[in-house]
This record gives structure tokens, C-alpha cells and sequence, in this order.
């Protein structure tokens, strides 16, 4: 592969910009930042599909989520596995048996970007069901592009975060999405909760879909279920009672 050094370096400056400007701690960007993910957003710049990180949005267990800017001006979200602080098994786990893709004799780092265009697909899966997510624009090695939740000042917050005043249509809308998401797009998000769905305009934006699995997967009727038993404890606060169980029944008598 041809290395382009001036893109290299550049990134480099702009990695050493993002430190001094932001308290994010000097060992996890170092963490984030090796050699091969620089090398791959020098290809994605070169793309043209990223201009300039902008700051960073959440540092997570697995991967950094940064803001950044398309050549065209547009904000984007871009998610960084961080190769080094992966729990591999755990994504063999999910991969393991979903026929898009497969595990036999995969390095640490090929599972990882595996695992980053499995967040894609299952992505491209919601946008064509018309659930509200973020667009995938990008799966690159180890580096997710996507459209960016929020306006201007803020990324959305997470649904945990508000204060809902209205929480019944919320609520509906969720349990919707799992149903459909299920019955129409065979899929299972396997890690649902207040902590992974944004709120933004009155809409739930469902995000982090690496784990999601298709539901030939030896444990997919269980995650379904325990996605629903989430979602129905959150609402309980808000004084929303419901049958997890039943629901569940429900959706899966559907398909
Ligand atoms: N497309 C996006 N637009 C705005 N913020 C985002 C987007 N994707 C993720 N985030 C923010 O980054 C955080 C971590 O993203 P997530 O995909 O849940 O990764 P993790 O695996 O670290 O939980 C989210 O809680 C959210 O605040
Ligand atoms: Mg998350």
C-alpha cells in the first residue's frame, strides 16, 4: 500500500492539536491513535469522506467516538475501535454463526474489523426499515463513519439523560423499533437500553449496533427478550407498567 507521509503527518499534527485542546488523557489517545487506525484515517481522508476531527464525543470501553467534518462541512460521527483494549472473545461471541461474516483463523485485529462492519450492516439494516439511527457512511479497518446526532453546540443526549414529558410515545416507539427491527429486518440490537438510544428532536435514535445479531444466532430469542425487559424497567420510573414476557410473546408470534 502506498503511505502517503504528508497525509501521515498531518494527521499526526492534528491528533497532538486534539490533545492540547481537549482533557482527554494522553494514554488513551495513544491507545486510539496507533499507526494502522492513522493510516486509516489518512485513507478516509484521502477519500474524501472526513476533512478534520473536530473533538471527542465519548471515550467508551472499546472505541472513542469523535466529532468530525466532512470536505463538504457537514458534522459526522466517526467511531474508533481501539484494537488494543478489545474484548475479542466477546466479539466472537456475537459474530459467531451470523452467516455475513465469519471467524475462522481471523487475527485480533481482522475481528475487530469485522465487528466494525458488522455495526454497518446492521446499521444499513435500520436506515432501510426507516428506524431512526445513524446513516452508515463508512466502514474502514477499525474506524466507523456515520451521520453525527445532535446540532451544532451538543451531540443528542442519551435517552437516560432527559426528562421525558410525554413518555408514552417514547415508549411505543421503542418497543416499535424492536418489532420491527425483529419481524422486518431480522435483526436484534442484543445490547438495548437508556445508555444506547440518543433523543433527539422528540425522536429515540437507536445507536451502537455492532452487537446486534440476526436471529439465527444460538442466543438471539434471549437477547430479544432481554432488550425488551430493558426497555420496559426504564419506563417502569416513568410509572409505565408493563409485561415484558408478553411482549415478547407478541413480537415473536408475529414473524
Ligand atoms: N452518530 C452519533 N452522533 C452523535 N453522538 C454519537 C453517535 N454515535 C455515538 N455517539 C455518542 O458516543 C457514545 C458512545 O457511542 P456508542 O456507539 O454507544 O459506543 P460504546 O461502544 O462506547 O458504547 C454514545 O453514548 C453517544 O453519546
Ligand atoms: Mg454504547
Amino acid at each position: 500500500m502506498d503511505i502517503d507521509e504528508d497525509i501521515l503527518r498531518e494527521i499526526e499534527k492534528e491528533i497532538q492539536e486534539i490533545k492540547s485542546r481537549i482533557g482527554v488523557d494522553r494514554k488513551t489517545l495513544n491507545e486510539v491513535f496507533d499507526r494502522p487506525t492513522l493510516l486509516a484515517f489518512g485513507k478516509l481522508i484521502s477519500d474524501r469522506l472526513i476533512d478534520y476531527v473536530d473533538f471527542p464525543i465519548s471515550t467508551g470501553k472499546e472505541a472513542n467516538v469523535f466529532r468530525a467534518v466532512s470536505p463538504r462541512g457537514k458534522i459526522i460521527a466517526v467511531k474508533v475501535y481501539r484494537v488494543a483494549t478489545s474484548n475479542f472473545r466477546r466479539m466472537i461471541y456475537y459474530i459467531e454463526g451470523d452467516p455475513r461474516f465469519s471467524t475462522i483463523e481471523k487475527s485480533k485485529r481482522e475481528i475487530v474489523h469485522q465487528w466494525v462492519r458488522k455495526e454497518y450492516k446492521n446499521l444499513e439494516i435500520l436506515n432501510n426499515l426507516k428506524i431512526p439511527a445513524p446513516e452508515p457512511i463508512r466502514a474502514w479497518k477499525n474506524i466507523l463513519v456515520m451521520s453525527y446526532i445532535g446540532d451544532e453546540i451538543s451531540p443528542a443526549p442519551l435517552l437516560k439523560s432527559v426528562r421525558l414529558k410525554n413518555p408514552k410515545p417514547v415508549y411505543d416507539e421503542i418497543m416499535g423499533y424492536i418489532k420491527k427491527m425483529y419481524v422486518e429486518g431480522d435483526l436484534i440490537h442484543s445490547d438495548l437500553s437508556e445508555y444506547n438510544i440518543l433523543y433527539f428532536e422528540d425522536t429515540p435514535y437507536l445507536i451502537d449496533l455492532a452487537q446486534g445479531v440476526i436471529s439465527e444466532h444460538p442466543m438471539a430469542m434471549e437477547f430479544l427478550r432481554r432488550d425488551i425487559r430493558n426497555i420496559v424497567n426504564y419506563f417502569r420510573k416513568y410509572g409505565i407498567e408493563s409485561d415484558a414476557e408478553k411482549i415478547f410473546n407478541e413480537i415473536i408470534k408475529t414473524k
